[in-house]
């Protein structure tokens, strides 16, 4: 057995929370520094259902190189270019706090342990990539003590997933998509807190937690470079959308967040199915919850409740609490008995919460 060593072990935990866009990021302008071809906008959810908790330690005992384990699994990082360049990032921010403070402890020098689980499946079109590096990157800045703001912490986990960035803050999240070159201004902001808007709530429906067929990296590759109704959606549609959701988030205004909300799902889809070969992430228990939603709304004469659809099957519906009866209450007696093949369950209705912290 090996002598205990006595050397230093520094440890820092927290938890992050998956964002589920409202206006999709779908497409890269530069896959190196992994910019956006378009801005995008979220709601951040609560962490009581989906969170992804990390742990990361480093040590002058570490041996070799950094490890990262996911889910009990150890993951491959030398060769994810994705998680070195966050890792990179953190260390050159910790080496200056170092190189300007000779009595810090030098952690950049030491290899890092990092090992991160989600409570619900991982990679089904739940955003777990999103609270993955939001984790992972305000673990490690935790660890190394980094002063930098949610805000510069996301130009980092921007590099690990697109829609990580979102998940360094809480309420409702845009991701402007920058112009500079070097990405410098490419950069989550909080449109506004959870606290603006109490009453909104999501309902996630697991309709499969298989792995997607098609990752959204590749997929939005292929959509970037076949699909014809792509350039309509970065050059007007989703400017627009943006402008108006902020101003229908500004004013807590539901039926109007929840119309854009689901017009920019179905643009997004649309899309994938533009691409070349098709690419399909809805399936047929989606669709019926999309009928079913208009069917709700046009039942009440108003709206109160709003799909959206990212890179898979799983439905999040979007509702004020007042109405959650009505919406949660029918999703879940019609899709939760009449639909064969139904085999996940529903997360139950969450409150659109916190930023990363130990929840
Ligand atoms: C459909 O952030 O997973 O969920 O930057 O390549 O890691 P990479 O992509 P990722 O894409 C998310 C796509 C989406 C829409 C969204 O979250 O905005």
């Amino acid at each position: 057995m090996a002598a205990p060593s006595n050397q230093p072990v520094y440890r820092a935990t927290t938890t992050a929370p998956v964002n589920i866009a409202v206006i999709k990021y779908w497409g890269k302008r530069d896959t190196t520094l992994n910019l956006p071809t378009n801005s995008s906008l979220s709601v951040t959810l609560s962490q009581r259902s989906l969170r992804t908790l990390t742990t990361a330690s480093c040590s002058p005992s570490y041996p070799a190189e950094d490890t990262l384990n996911l889910n009990g699994k150890p993951q491959e990082i030398q060769s994810s270019k994705r998680t070195l360049a966050c890792l990179s990032n953190l260390r050159a921010l910790r080496k200056s706090l170092e190189d300007a403070d000779s009595s810090l402890p030098k952690l950049s020098t030491f290899h890092l342990r990092i090992v991160s689980e989600n409570n619900f499946p991982t990679a089904a079109g739940l955003a777990s990539s999103a609270a993955g590096f939001a984790a992972l990157v305000r673990a490690v800045a935790d660890l190394y003590q980094l002063p930098q703001s949610p805000q510069e912490l996301s130009r980092i986990a921007r590099q690990g997933s697109g829609s990580a960035c979102r998940s360094l803050m809480g309420g409702y999240v845009a991701w402007r998509s920058g112009e500079l070159a070097d990405g410098s201004d490419s950069l989550a902001e909080e449109v506004a807190p959870a606290s603006h808007w109490p009453e909104m709530r999501a309902l996630v429906l697991v309709v499969s937690a298989e792995k997607k067929d098609v990752p959204s990296t590749e997929g939005m590759q292929t959509t970037v470079a076949t699909s014809e109704l792509f350039a309509q959606r970065v050059s007007s549609v989703v400017p627009e959308r943006m402008t108006a959701i902020e101003d229908a988030i500004r004013v807590r205004d539901f039926p109007k967040f929840a119309e854009i909300t689901m017009r920019d799902s179905n643009t997004f889809h649309a899309t994938c199915l533009d691409s070349w070969p098709p690419i399909f992430y809805m399936n047929d228990v989606s669709r019926a919850a999309v009928r079913l939603v208009h069917d709700i709304n046009r039942a009440v004469g108003r709206t109160v409740a709003a799909y959206t659809y990212d890179a898979g099957p799983n439905s999040v519906i979007y509702y004020e609490e007042k109405d959650s009866e009505l919406v949660a209450g029918t999703v879940k007696a019609i899709l939760g008995t009449n639909i064969t093949g139904w085999d996940g369950p529903f997360y139950e209705p969450l409150a659109n919460l916190t930023a990363p912290g130990v929840a």
